[in-house]
């Protein structure tokens, strides 16, 4: 097949890592060449005719390094097949409206609506208290969010095979 696929992600405490790794593990069963990398180990995307990223959030922001990527790429990007994803909200229900209808840092959707993805989607995140500094802490108390584990794998797999069906109908 020769549609290599780039996913690649921002984390901080590694719950977006993962989610990234099982996009990478469908699209691979899916027989897509695909690398999984954190964005800041990028040199050169050229090579990918498809790029799948994604950031966890924090207080409404993507991480700096997928930021960046995003901005410094967007003229490739807009020549790509994009997908973009968000790791997030922690509660149950539908993740999107958790976020009252968020998707993307305001700041960043300037630059998406110029690159049109073909997809922005966000997933559930992982909050473990045991990795947080006080200050993060605090945070979440503030903003009464919850702590644990609400990654939603099939929500996850579901979305990767979606993107499985774009490229493989592309390709015929
Ligand atoms: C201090 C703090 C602030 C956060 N702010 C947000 C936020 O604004 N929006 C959101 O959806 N999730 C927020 N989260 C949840 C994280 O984005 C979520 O836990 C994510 O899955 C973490 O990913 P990572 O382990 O890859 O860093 C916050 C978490 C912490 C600890």
């Amino acid at each position: 097949m020769d549609i290599q696929v780039l996913v690649a992600y921002a984390t901080k405490y590694g719950a977006t890592t993962e989610i990234a790794e099982k996009i990478g593990q469908v699209l691979r069963q899916a027989g897509l060449p695909t690398d999984v990398l954190p964005v800041d180990r990028i040199k050169d995307p050229t090579p990918y005719k498809a790029i799948v990223l994604g950031s966890a959030v924090y207080t409404g922001q993507w991480r700096k390094e997928a930021a960046k990527f995003l901005q410094a790429n967007e003229t490739l990007l807009a020549e790509r097949q994009v997908w973009l994803f968000s790791s997030g909200p922690t509660g149950q229900g539908d993740p999107v409206e958790l976020l009252k209808d968020w998707r993307l840092p305001k700041s960043l959707q300037p630059i998406a609506d110029r690159i049109r993805p073909r997809d922005i989607a966000v997933f559930h995140g992982n909050v473990d208290l045991k990795k947080l500094n006080f200050i993060e802490k605090e945070m979440l108390k503030t903003a009464k969010a919850l702590s644990g584990d609400f990654r939603d794998w099939n929500a996850i797999s579901a979305w990767a095979g979606t993107i499985v069906d774009d490229l493989l109908r592309e390709a015929v």
